[in-house]
């Protein structure tokens, strides 16, 4: 299939051709869009064909459930059969913006939406484009991120035109995204809320609003297949992000992960592969022997790493770089987040050096 492609500004939102877009969500179609987080590949969350399409378009299994985007905290209470009284206080303090909460469902929202689990997760984006899609559609909007099965979450509008184009009907351009990781998601059907995926909404933040929060013990552990603990949510199982090359994430004192690095660039490049290190502006005079040296954020300005980790990943596969090598950019807050989706990429590959 032919792929419309819409440029919309976020500014000065076109509404006709916005109006374009929900017609296309209504009859049961695909409309790729951005949200704050990453751009997401969205379908009517209540018809259990389009749901199939999304699962089809992204080669995703479909036992890998779907967020449920939402522009108002109603819609939440209409498609929830259980809401804890914590809920309310959450919502007001992160949404819209990037937090999904995991609720039980009642039976609006079909087993295919949920990858055939009584629960669902549900979002309300803060971003305009999302919001006026999910108004103008009268629809909720399921959509996981619009990257291919596997691949780094797109950032941009060209990201999702290299992965499922031809296989969805419109492509909304709304330009790059504010944050670049996907939401924090929460599920409040545990007795302590529990964190299962990490973002830009912290354990900190959420603890300030409702006391104690959990992170999932199978996402913390470093070495989760060496303990056995599988992720609870379906999508923290699977290898996700990682580039062609591979891609090493090297732990230590500034000078030590130098040596490491400088010393394993020269051996792979002897060896005839390109090479590349991500490092902070602080240490970026402590390399010069890799093919690409890229700067990923100044010390401690996690956010900055956070928005540029995905689009960085896929210019590792498109300049056909065989081995990465990463500083760690190890912290609390939205740290855990950007070394969630690191260590995800790496494979788990996290390598100590020095004594
Ligand atoms: O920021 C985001 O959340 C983006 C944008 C587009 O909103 N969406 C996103 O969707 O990241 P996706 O499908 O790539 O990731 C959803 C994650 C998966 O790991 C999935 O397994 C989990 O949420 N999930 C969805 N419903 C769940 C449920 N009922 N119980 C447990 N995990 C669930
Ligand atoms: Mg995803």
């Amino acid at each position: 299939m032919e792929t419309i492609r819409l440029t919309i500004d976020r500014e000065n939102i076109d509404s006709a051709l916005m109006e374009q877009a929900a017609e296309v969500i209504r009859r049961g179609g695909l409309v790729a869009f951005p949200t704050e987080t990453v751009y997401g590949l969205g379908a009517d969350a209540c018809d259990p064909d389009a749901a199939r399409s999304i699962y089809a378009a992204k080669g995703r299994p479909s036992d890998n459930p779907l967020i449920v985007h939402i522009s108002q905290v109603q819609q939440l209470y209409d498609i929830a059969s259980e809401v804890p009284a914590v809920a309310d206080r959450l919502f007001e303090a992160f949404w819209p913006g990037p937090m999904t909460v995991i609720v039980k469902k009642n039976d609006r929202i079909p087993l295919e939406t949920t990858g055939g689990l009584d629960t669902v997760a549900v979002r309300m984006p803060s971003h305009p484009v999302a919001r006026e899609l999910i108004q103008k559609s009268g629809c909720m909007i399921a959509a996981p991120s619009a990257n291919s099965s596997g691949r780094p979450s797109p950032t941009r509008a060209d990201h999702v035109w290299e992965d499922p184009n031809g296989r969805i009907d419109m492509l909304i351009d709304g330009g790059e995204v504010e944050l670049g990781l996907e939401s924090t998601i929460i599920d409040l059907t545990e007795s302590v809320p529990m964190i299962l995926r990490p973002g830009f909404v912290t354990r900190e933040m959420l603890e300030d609003v409702i006391g104690q929060v959990r992170i999932d013990p199978g996402i913390t552990s470093a070495d989760t297949a060496t303990e056995g603990l599988a992720p609870k949510a379906p999508g923290m199982r699977y290898r996700h992000y990682a580039p062609r090359g591979s891609l090493s994430i090297i732990e230590g004192t500034e000078s030590d992960v130098a040596a490491y690095i400088e010393k394993n660039c020269d051996e792979q490049r002897a060896a005839g592969r390109r090479t590349a290190v991500l490092c902070r502006s602080e240490t970026r005079h402590l390399y010069n022997r890799a093919d690409e040296i890229i700067v990923m954020g100044d010390t401690g300005d996690e956010a900055a790493v956070a928005s540029r980790l995905f689009a960085v990943l896929r210019q590792m596969d498109e300049d056909q770089i065989d081995c990465i090598f990463s500083e760690s950019f190890r912290g609390a807050g939205v740290a855990e987040a950007v070394m969630n989706r690191l260590m995800k990429a790496a494979g788990h590959n996290l390598i100590r050096v020095g004594s």
